[in-house]
């Protein structure tokens, strides 16, 4: 840690926090990830039904899409990651994961009224602290419209928009989704996200590398 000096400008007492707050979050050694899936029923030629983000601490280092079918990783953690066994297992799975949410909008196209393409937006979410799972949830949006919420940790399901009740429903009543679902977040996000913690962790200071990362 290099020595403050006393006096206090602006950028340095920004770096002090900087600082502060990664020591802070080391200690505490919470960690998330966050697939974010925007889903078209259908595209124009050379334009992705699918496009995926994925975000680890709220920053963005892997970006997908069904068109190129390629992962592009993104700025250090992007890089880390590229060149780790996990990368052949992540590139797959972002691949299919986009194909089944496909299937999911298709089978709900019904019962959405929509006069152009029907959209899903997906996030999912785990999270870590003290080395094991605390958080793990998948969100809905339909048509633009937040929809559907998952708690994925007690498997509760939550109505944000009343319109997706009939789709809650449907969704709740197959076990085999249900179980994807869980698997997926408890199970892989919390896996991948055990491992990139560790990338994570061995990151460079905040002011030499993290805080100019994006
Ligand atoms: C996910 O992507 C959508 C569309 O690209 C965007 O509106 C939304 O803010 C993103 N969510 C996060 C957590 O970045
Ligand atoms: C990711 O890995 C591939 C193969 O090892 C390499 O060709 C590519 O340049 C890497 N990309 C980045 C951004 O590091
Ligand atoms: C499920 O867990 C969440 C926290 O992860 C909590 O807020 C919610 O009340 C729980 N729901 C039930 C029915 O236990």
């Amino acid at each position: 840690v290099p020595r403050m000096p006393l006096t206090c400008s602006p950028v340095r007492l920004l770096s002090l926090l900087l600082l502060l707050l990664t020591a802070l979050e080391i200690m505490v050694d919470a960690h998330s990830l966050c697939f974010n899936f925007s889903i078209k029923s259908w595209s124009r030629p050379g334009q992705p039904w699918c496009e995926a983000q994925v975000f680890m601490n709220k920053n963005l280092f892997l970006q997908y899409d069904s068109d190129s079918n390629m992962v592009k990783p993104l700025g250090l953690l992007g890089k880390k990651v590229n060149a780790t066994s996990t990368w052949g297992e992540l590139t797959q799975t972002l691949g299919e994961v986009g194909r089944d949410l496909r299937m999911l909008l298709l089978d709900i196209k019904p019962q959405i009224k929509t006069s152009g393409p029907s959209t899903l937006q997906v996030e999912m979410f785990c999270q870590r602290e003290a080395e094991r799972c605390t958080g793990a949830s998948w969100q809905f949006t339909i048509n633009g419209e937040k929809s559907l919420l998952l708690d994925a940790m007690n498997m509760t399901w939550t109505v944000i928009n009343h319109e997706a009740r009939k789709i809650k429903e449907t969704w709740k009543k197959d076990r085999g989704l249900e179980k994807y679902f869980r698997k997926l977040s408890v199970g892989d996000c919390d896996h991948w996200l055990r491992e990139f913690s560790e990338q994570w962790e061995a990151m460079p200071e905040p002011t030499g590398g993290r805080s100019t990362w994006r």
